[in-house]
């Protein structure tokens, strides 16, 4: 049996950066859930449909083909507001679910994997031996997120940044399907304070702990 590591936690938190530098130290392969669900939304934003449509949501999920999670627009905020208003959607969420489980299960590499997201613990694979919930104050998440969209050459206005994210973790967090939950035996990092370094450190240590 392959090694799964779950780490869930709000945007912007330091999760993806976490679990990717996690897979490459132990030869582990990698998913960011979060980017399926973009992927689905943008599907439907593209073509001018609502992402908050559940009939066409829901078949934009079962119609959603791996080359879709290459599109080059999914890192873009449109793409993050319209994955937060898909991802509420029961029907879409089940639709993932078995993509997201064959790929825990049977990882590429045959190694192990470390997936992330906002229910991996809890709903995808609440099995997995090894739980990180990464999470930061929503005024760190937002510098950081803002930060980030200037070093792309974005404009970004700050109190819009912040008012996006505010929004996105209430719409993920109230959600009735698998809301952002820490699991009950997750490790909660808070990297409020941390750079990614430290972060990485103390994940190394749990995960130390843990295997
Ligand atoms: O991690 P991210 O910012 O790329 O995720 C985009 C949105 O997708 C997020 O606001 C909620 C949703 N999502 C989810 O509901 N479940 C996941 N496992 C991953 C993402």
């Amino acid at each position: 049996m392959t090694t799964i590591i779950a780490i869930d936690g709000p945007a912007a938190a330091g999760k993806g950066t976490l679990a990717r530098r996690l897979a490459a130290a132990l030869g582990y392969d990698y998913l960011d859930t979060g980017l399926i669900y973009r992927a689905v939304g943008m599907n439907l934003a593209r073509a001018g449909i609502d992402p908050a449509d559940i009939v066409k949501a829901e078949a934009a999920a079962q119609a959603l083909q791996p080359n879709d999670l290459a599109a080059t627009d999914l890192r873009n905020d449109e793409a993050a507001q319209a994955a937060s208003k898909v991802a509420v959607i029961p029907g879409v969420r089940a639709a993932l679910l078995d993509f997201q489980r064959l790929f825990a299960a049977q990882p590429p590499g045959g190694q192990g994997a470390v997936l992330d997201g906002r229910d991996i613990g809890t709903v995808v694979c609440p099995q997995a031996p090894i739980k990180l919930f990464v999470t930061a104050s929503l005024e760190k998440r937002a510098e950081r997120r803002l930060k980030e969209l200037l070093d792309r050459g974005l404009e970004a206005i700050p109190s819009t940044v912040l008012a996006d994210m505010r929004e996105r973790d209430e719409r993920d967090s109230k959600r009735a399907v698998a809301p952002l939950v820490p699991a009950d035996d997750a490790f909660v990092l808070d990297t409020s304070d941390l750079d990614a370094d430290q972060a990485f450190t103390a994940a190394v240590a749990f995960i130390r702990s843990r295997i």
